[in-house]
């Protein structure tokens, strides 16, 4: 059973048939060759396959691809050029955010989208007052969503930290 459907994934256009239990994840990395997003889990815990869905972020092995025809889908691919990195990418290689990278490109993406959050005000479990403060422990929090067994949580920090000033 495949159906015919149409997704934008970094402003490109992209047609494909597929069976339409196919995940988003599975649509970038099997159909459309996006290999950036990492499958981990495959189950929602460990933030590998963080993609954006215009601009927010969200776990791609959770939502079903033909059910994302309307979005803009932003994926690392589209963060981000060797010669022109986005500003979060150019701080995890300053701060020495990674080690073998399997989780980087999903930490890379929900910064993305988790700045966005803060700009716009939005409160995570540890905010205090009105407006989120831009600093560790509010990071910390926003960014549990997304593991790394290679322990770099401290420079992953300092790396988003970094890029929002
Ligand atoms: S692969 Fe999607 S959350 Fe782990
Ligand atoms: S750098 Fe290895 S899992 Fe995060």
């Amino acid at each position: 059973m495949s159906e015919s459907f149409r997704l934008t994934v970094n402003g490109t256009p992209h047609d494909l048939t597929a069976d339409p239990r196919t995940t988003l994840l599975d649509a970038l990395r099997e159909h459309l060759g996006l290999t950036g997003a990492k499958k981990g889990c495959d189950h929602g815990q460990c933030g590998a396959c963080t993609v954006l869905l215009d601009g927010r972020r969200v776990n791609a092995c959770l939502i079903l691809a033909i059910s994302q025809q309307s979005a803009q889908i932003t994926t690392i691919e589209g963060l981000g050029t060797p010669d022109d990195l986005h500003p979060v990418q150019r701080e995890m290689l300053e701060h020495d955010g990674f080690q073998c990278g399997y989780c980087t490109p999903g930490q890379v993406c929900s910064a993305v989208g988790m700045l966005g959050e803060l700009d716009e005000g939005w409160p995570s479990a540890v905010t205090e007052g009105e407006t989120p403060a831009l600093d560790r422990e509010e990071v910390r929090e926003r960014m549990s969503g997304n593991l790394c067994r290679c322990g770099a949580y401290p420079n992953i920090v300092d790396a988003i930290l970094e890029a929002a000033r």
